[in-house]
């Protein structure tokens, strides 16, 4: 029997996010170049977001380059720029065809001008569609995320716009760098590694974490299955007692 076929898609997670990693090792057990490693990266991030879209995943959020990432080597950041602008002019039809909006978070403007450009045009473009949300972190920290939301409160807090005592989450939430992200149902990390790299702090406090040792160019549209059909056999207590569920 199919994986697709063993989805219960009345409980399917409402938002998916995944550290898409191991490329670098991919390539590097192929004894190619790092570059190629992310070239078939990307392939399989399409693969993802249509799956996602066709499945009716509504939210879908993709670690794409972190802030630790500008460490890299000047020429692995150039070509990662390059195939993220690339991709975009590339992908942007079949977002449309497929009624996908495109969002991001991070801090964008410290991006290089071309691909920060092309990717407002993008967000522009899509804002309008419904089926999923694809939002790409980029230069994206969560702690650095943290600490700007604080700072912000902090700065209403004193120009009494906002009294502490009402600071909740939800205040907390319309500081982030995207208000209408949902909490995340499951996130993925491939390539074996088991942490979770300064991602969506805020958002992950329930999520249930799937780690598969799969490197990000090889996890195809199966593996997406098989980590859902995981999620899908846990129970999400929150808190309660397995009884409370029943
Ligand atoms: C991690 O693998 C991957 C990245 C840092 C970049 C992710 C980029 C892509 C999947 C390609 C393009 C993205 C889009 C959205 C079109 P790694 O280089 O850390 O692998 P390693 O740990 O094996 O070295």
């Amino acid at each position: 029997m199919s994986l697709l076929s063993q989805i219960n898609t009345e409980r399917l997670p409402h938002h998916i996010a995944i550290i898409m990693d191991g490329n670098g090792r991919w390539a590097k057990n192929k004894g190619l170049l790092r570059n190629i490693g992310h070239k078939n990266g990307a392939k399989t991030v399409k693969e993802v977001v249509e799956t996602c879209a066709k499945i009716d995943i509504k939210y879908l959020t993709l670690y794409a380059f972190s802030n630790e990432n500008w460490n890299r080597p000047k020429l692995e950041v150039e070509l990662l720029m390059k195939l993220l602008i690339s991709s975009l002019k590339k992908e942007v039809k079949t977002l449309q065809k497929n009624n996908i909006k495109l969002t991001t978070i991070g801090n964008i403007n410290s991006l290089p001008t071309k691909v920060a450009n092309e990717l407002k045009d993008v967000v522009t473009k899509t804002k309008d569609n419904k089926r999923l949300t694809l939002t790409l972190a980029l230069s994206y920290g969560s702690r650095e995320e943290l600490i700007k939301t604080v700072k912000e409160i902090s700065l209403k807090v004193k120009n009494n716009l906002i009294s502490p005592e009402n600071i909740d989450k939800s205040v907390i939430n319309n500081h982030l760098y995207n208000q209408n992200l949902p909490d995340v149902d499951l996130l993925i990390r491939t390539s074996g590694e088991q942490r979770i790299s300064n991602f969506l702090l805020w958002e992950i406090a329930y999520a249930e974490l799937f780690f598969t040792r799969t490197l990000w160019p090889d996890f195809n549209k199966e593996n997406l299955f098989e980590a859902i059909l995981n999620y899908q056999n846990r129970e999400r207590r929150f808190g309660k007692t397995s009884e409370q569920l029943k």
